[in-house]
């Protein structure tokens, strides 16, 4: 299942009107079921924290406050959230559940009015438009609180909604529900609406008399009916769209319906992938047209691949950046590097973080590059090392050429010049320059530099010892047996 496809920059339908947004996200729980020392909402799917796709939702209804509650392993998510200093980060603690978490949030809301918008920070593939389609509901209906529904075959583990006469009369937890309110499918997504007036009395009026002992938010619907405030619900089409996550199994079927969605983008927009199932591009990634991506591709972070390349089985792409009409043959890593147009690369080649390939270079098998530079044309097609290294346009690197960048303490810097040719298993022992034009003897042990135009040789001249094999069988004794 995909969710409505959304224009990434605009803004949706109910933010034309002047009232203010104000985002709540509860992150504070501790996510006992994921059993992991990384607080939930931090887990990615799609290549970004599970909390991130929620705040870019809620980015669509351009909230004038985002309030994030944070509690267990505060610490990990406010320096996470601290990459983005419009969040305000609220702690809440002891976590006395999800009406008290609410309340955390009352003291930067002080003074404000509008509309509180509370979201959850493992509910992530919600969307903008769901967002838009709440707060349109809600002012519709002059409501005081608006709760998004949802009506699904199982419903076990949600919140169950409770109508009266049509109406919305409570929300039952799963733990405190009967027997025939199990029953019911319309459960709460734990996504609201509300009218910030009188919000915060109300939620100091939530008791914890249940299963849990908790003082659940969900119990402000009954108190605002009793107070016969409107209640309000709005009902998602697409029920995968507020489906929490609380395990690490639930966690893979929304990392999978996350990457479904991106793969049917990508698709639209004119790239090939040959089996989407085996296809794994984060959320960020961007690939141009006429592109083929073949099975068991991975492209990741900020990686960017341009128009009518062709990238092979088991490559994976972290933060890379690909020019147009790029070959990558089957399994190589590349990793925060950028790739020219018209390059061939691979198989089984590593690009380490900072190494650049001009156009049209070529780097081929079992060749490693890192902080490397490679100007246009140049070709390093066999079994290399080159580290620290900038190789001058159209140089050709030998089979096994190595630059020995590491003296055991510090590195060092190899420069080769333009239309340089290293012969193959020669070593470039660092600091060392090659000139441009010039050329090292296959084989050579280069420590000095080579002057432009020169020819380096570094090794021991050849000698061929005539009849030597049938000179040694004669001095050799008889075999014994
Ligand atoms: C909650 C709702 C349930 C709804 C479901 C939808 C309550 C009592 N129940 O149940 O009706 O169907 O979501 O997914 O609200 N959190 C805090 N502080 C706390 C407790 C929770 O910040 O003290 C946060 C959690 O980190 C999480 C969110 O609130 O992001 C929801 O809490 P969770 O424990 O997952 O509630 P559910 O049992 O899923
Ligand atoms: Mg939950």
């Amino acid at each position: 299942m995909t969710r409505p496809k959304e224009a990434i920059k605009s803004t949706v339908s109910a933010t034309s009107t002047s009232e203010q947004v104000h985002i709540v996200v509860l992150a504070a729980g501790k996510g006992t079921r994921m059993r992991s020392a990384l607080p939930k909402v931090l887990h990615p799917a799609g290549g970004i924290p599970l909390v991130d796709h929620v705040l870019r939702a809620a980015s669509r209804v351009s909230p004038s406050t985002v309030i994030v509650v944070i509690g267990h392993e505060a610490d990990k998510l406010r320096a996470y959230l601290g990459h983005n200093p419009e969040t305000i980060a609220v702690v809440q603690e002891p976590q006395l559940g999800t009406g008290h978490a609410l309340l955390q949030a009352e003291a930067a809301l002080v003074g404000k009015s509008g509309t509180v918008v509370l979201l959850s920070g493992d509910v992530p593939f919600l969307s903008g438009a769901t967002l838009g389609s709440l707060l349109d509901t809600h002012r519709a209906a002059k409501a005081a609180a608006t709760v998004v529904t949802a009506t699904v075959d199982r419903p076990y583990g949600y919140g169950r909604i409770v109508r009266t006469g049509g109406e919305v009369a409570r929300i039952v937890e799963e733990r405190d529900a009967s027997p025939a309110e199990r029953k019911i499918k319309e459960i709460n997504s734990g996504i609201y609406a509300f009218d910030l007036d009188g919000l915060f009395d109300s939620l100091r009026s939530i008791g914890a008399e249940n299963a849990q002992g908790e003082y659940y938010l969900p119990d402000l619907v009954a108190i605002y009916r009793r107070q016969r405030r409107p209640v309000a619900t709005w009902t998602v089409a697409n029920a995968s769209e507020i489906r929490g996550i609380n395990s690490r199994s639930e966690l893979a079927e929304v990392s999978r319906m996350v990457r479904q969605q991106k793969n049917e983008e990508l698709m639209a927009a004119g790239v090939t992938l040959v089996d989407p199932a085996t296809t794994y591009v984060d959320v960020d990634v961007e690939v141009g047209q006429d592109t083929v991506l073949h099975p068991g591709v991975r492209l990741e972070g900020s990686t960017k691949v341009g128009a009518a390349c062709e990238v092979h089985s088991g490559v994976r792409l972290v933060n890379a950046t690909v020019g147009d009409r790029v070959t990558i043959l089957d399994h190589c890593l590349i990793v925060d590097s950028s790739i020219g147009a018209g390059c061939h690369v691979g198989p089984f080649a590593h690009l380490r973080p900072d190494s650049v390939l001009g156009e049209g270079c070529k780097v081929g098998n079992f060749v490693e590059l890192k902080k490397t530079t490679m100007g246009a044309g140049a070709k390093a097609n066999h079994l290399s090392y080159l580290g620290d290294a900038t190789i001058g346009e159209g140089a050709n690197i030998g089979a096994g050429a190595i630059t020995c960048n590491y003296d055991g303490t510090r590195k060092h810097q190899t420069t080769i010049g333009k239309g340089a040719f290293v012969g193959s298993d020669s070593t470039l022992v660092a600091p060392v320059t090659i000139g441009d034009h010039a050329y090292v003897a296959a084989g050579s042990a280069i420590t000095a530099d080579v002057p432009a135009g020169a020819l380096g040789v570094a090794r021991a001249r050849q000698e061929n010892k005539e009849g030597w094999v049938a000179k040694r069988k004669a001095a050799e004794p008889p075999r014994t047996k």
